[in-house]
């Protein structure tokens, strides 16, 4: 018979969530799903086809939109209507605006029907924010990380730097914080750990060491 598995991964913004994600996923020869990617590609597409200026989405433009619209697999990779995604959805910009888009109802009733399509069927490693709460509340395994808002800037803000985009520690310690709140004040599926959930303060661990407490978790 085969037995499908899914690990839910939640947690703040840059605990480390999809670095450790990706690395279990290949570990275990799992599929990967970063819902925050799913989310990111869809608030620059509103902003590139100018559904979303400022934080006024034109609801009825790109509802259409969406119904129009479908992520899927390209090979193990996410698309998102036939292309992939690119590097542009981890612009500071896109960051902004990106909680704005993730507490609009018809967006996740969106994002969330397309996460069952895409875990169909397979054993994943799924991170966002709401995995182990409401997307798949049985999954098999359910982790969620957490570490103080000035680590989780810092990691941000050296991954930015890396990708070459030029910003303010302080900006993006901001930025971090009002995510933050946003994700945990919104109505529909808000951050919020799930009880049956490991909790694991990354503040002070190296992503092997967090890798190796999850594992022994799941072995
Ligand atoms: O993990 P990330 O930083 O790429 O996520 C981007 C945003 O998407 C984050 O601010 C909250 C939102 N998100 C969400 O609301 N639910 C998820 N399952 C995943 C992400």
């Amino acid at each position: 018979m085969n037995r499908t598995r899914v690990i839910a991964i939640d947690g703040f913004a840059a605990t480390g969530k999809s670095t450790i994600a990706k690395k279990l996923a290949r570990t275990l020869d799992y599929r990967y799903l970063d819902t925050g990617s799913m989310f990111r590609t869809l608030t620059h597409h509103a902003m590139q086809q100018g559904f979303l200026s400022e934080e006024k989405l034109d609801d009825t433009a790109f509802q259409v939109f969406l119904e129009n619209s479908h992520f899927h697999w390209l090979g193990t990779a996410l698309g998102f209507n036939g292309q992939a995604l690119g590097n542009e959805i981890r612009s500071h910009e896109v960051a902004e605006k990106v909680s704005h888009m993730a507490a609009i109802p018809f967006v996740r009733a969106f994002t969330l029907k397309n996460q069952h399509e895409l875990a169909s069927g397979q054993s994943i490693v799924i991170d966002g924010r709401d995995i182990g709460t409401v997307v798949f509340p049985e999954a098999h395994h359910k982790f969620f990380l957490n570490a103080a808002p000035e680590v989780r800037a810092q990691r941000r803000w050296e991954e930015l730097r890396e990708q070459g985009q030029k910003v303010d520690l302080q900006d993006v310690l901001q930025n971090v914080r009002d995510r933050d709140k946003k994700d945990s004040d919104r109505i529909v599926a808000p951050l919020r750990k799930a009880d049956d959930a490991v909790l694991i303060d990354t503040s002070e661990l190296s992503i092997e060491d967090v890798f190796q407490t999850m594992l022994s978790h799941i072995q």
